[in-house]
């Protein structure tokens, strides 16, 4: 229970309601009782200094403890008669007791010793009140009492109230929070119900957003968008998939049906099985090709590729890969040019970078006619290295440039499909640029050639 968000959500807020319910009546109360308690004192008081007052007022004027104390008795008997049943009073003159007020009560056991000033005895309030009287060289002591029970009574009273409507309140509270709690969570229910129902075959569902402006409707918008890119890579992987296995498929049909024709019936002359073999040969080249190319790409979109770092010269590494390409280049009468002088220190996969130079070459040699060239330059930019591929070649049609850097994209797919591309070729040579933070682009293409630009970070400027 304790791990629903409902139940704790509804123990938080009547946690915090108890206490600020508590917190107020306690406040309320001891105010309360602080201002009753004050003016029970207060009133008690102002009786005694009337008292008093009258006391010294009587003795003055009668001018003598005979005639003044017997009036003494009669104002406090007018006292009473105004004010019963109101506090008791009692006057002394040191230990002798002068005159009370009718249904004077509770005093019966003090003694007109008691300290001046506010007194409790019992469950009664005490003023206790001196008053000289310098004429007849005596004080006298007025003790006014009230019994604070009909006080304490009150607030006991209210405190049975508080006892009764702060659990009560937060009772109610929390049972109205918990519902209402349902209410509001209800939403994310929905959205879990929604969530679960999802699987790799309806990536195309989108989730409901009732609100897009509140949390839960972001939180919806967040895995809409997210179901978003996952289908997006889903879709990728399986057109790769489909892909990859239409490419792999071409090379094995090629090589088991020259295989299968020279092997079945009669025998034939060496030259159509040395034909034959070549074929297959040539086929399975491609095919380890593919899927090295492919092997490749897994270990990249697993995360799985760690480039090997090492430093070496640019310069050395183009004149080397111009060399391996000039084998393909020379029967087929295409010129390989380089253009590159002064040394070009680097730091980066070797090897990698051999085969992006490679692949470029490839490209430009396969695509260029008989007496076309192709040219490698190398030169410095601010902060970078430039290496350019341009060929004399036909070119890369309009409509395909946007998609050549594409896995399994091939322009102009029948005429290409002969020279044995599978169309990864640039992909993977710009995914190289991408590591070594540096960038390929298709700089220009038109009828009389196309040219790519690789650009290099250039370490120390
Ligand atoms: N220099 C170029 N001239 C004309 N077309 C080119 C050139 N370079 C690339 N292309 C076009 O771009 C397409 C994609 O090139 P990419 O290198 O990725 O694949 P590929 O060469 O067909 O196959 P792979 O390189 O994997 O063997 C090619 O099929 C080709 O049509
Ligand atoms: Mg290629």
């Amino acid at each position: 229970m304790l791990n629903s968000f409902r139940f704790r959500l509804t123990l938080w807020w009547a946690g915090a309601l108890a206490v600020l319910l508590i917190v107020f009546s306690v406040g309320v109360y001891s105010l309360l009782a602080r201002s009753g308690r004050g003016r029970f004192d207060a009133s008690l008081r102002s009786v005694g200094e009337v008292t008093a007052v009258s006391v010294n007022h009587e003795l003055e004027e009668h001018q003598g403890r005979e005639a003044g104390e017997p009036s003494i008795g009669l104002v406090l008997q007018t006292m009473h008669q105004v004010s019963f049943p109101r506090p008791s009073i009692v006057v002394y003159e040191g230990g002798r007791r002068v005159a009370s007020k009718a249904g004077t009560e509770g005093l019966g056991d003090l003694s007109p010793g008691l300290p001046e000033g506010m007194q409790n005895q019992g469950a009664y309030r005490i003023a206790v009140f001196r008053t000289p009287v310098p004429s007849l060289r005596a004080t006298y002591t007025i003790l006014v009492s009230q019994s604070t029970a009909p006080l304490e009574e009150e607030l006991a009273g209210f405190r049975r109230i508080l006892y009764f409507c702060v659990p009560l309140g937060v009772l109610l509270a929390s049972v109205g929070g918990y519902f209402l709690a349902r209410k509001n969570l209800a939403p994310i229910a929905a959205l879990t119900y929604e969530v679960n129902r999802i699987t790799s075959s309806n990536l195309h569902q989108q989730l409901p957003v009732v609100n897009p402006r509140d949390e839960l409707g972001q939180l919806a918008m967040t895995c809409n968008a997210l179901l978003g890119r996952m289908r997006a890579s889903f879709d990728d992987q399986r057109r790769f998939m489909a892909d990859a296995s239409h490419e792999i498929r071409t090379p094995i049909s090629v090589a088991l049906t020259a295989a299968q024709v020279t092997y079945e019936g009669e025998a034939r002359p060496t030259a159509e099985y040395r034909e034959a073999l070549r074929i297959v040969v040539e086929q399975m080249r491609r095919l380890k090709r593919i899927v090295q190319d492919m092997f490749l790409l897994a270990q990249v979109d697993a995360g799985a590729f760690e480039p090997r770092v090492t430093s070496f010269y640019l310069e050395e590494l183009i004149q080397e890969a111009v060399r391996a390409a000039r084998i393909l280049s020379s029967p087929l009468h295409v010129a390989v040019r380089v253009e590159a002088d002064g040394e070009a220190p680097m730091e980066g996969d070797e090897g990698l970078l051999r085969q992006l130079l490679v692949a470029l070459l490839d490209n430009a040699i396969r695509h260029t006619p008989a007496d076309g060239s192709v040219t490698v330059s190398l030169t410095t930019e601010p902060g970078s290295w430039c290496v350019a591929v341009a060929d004399t070649g036909s070119g890369i049609p309009l409509e395909d440039q946007p998609h050549i850097f594409e896995r399994f994209y091939r322009a102009n797919k029948a005429r290409t499909r002969e020279a044995g591309g599978s169309g990864l070729g640039l992909s993977i040579a710009r995914w190289i640029a991408t590591v070594h933070e540096g960038e390929l682009t298709l700089a220009e293409s038109s009828g009389r050639g196309t040219r790519f630009v690789l650009r290099l970070p250039r370490r120390g400027g």
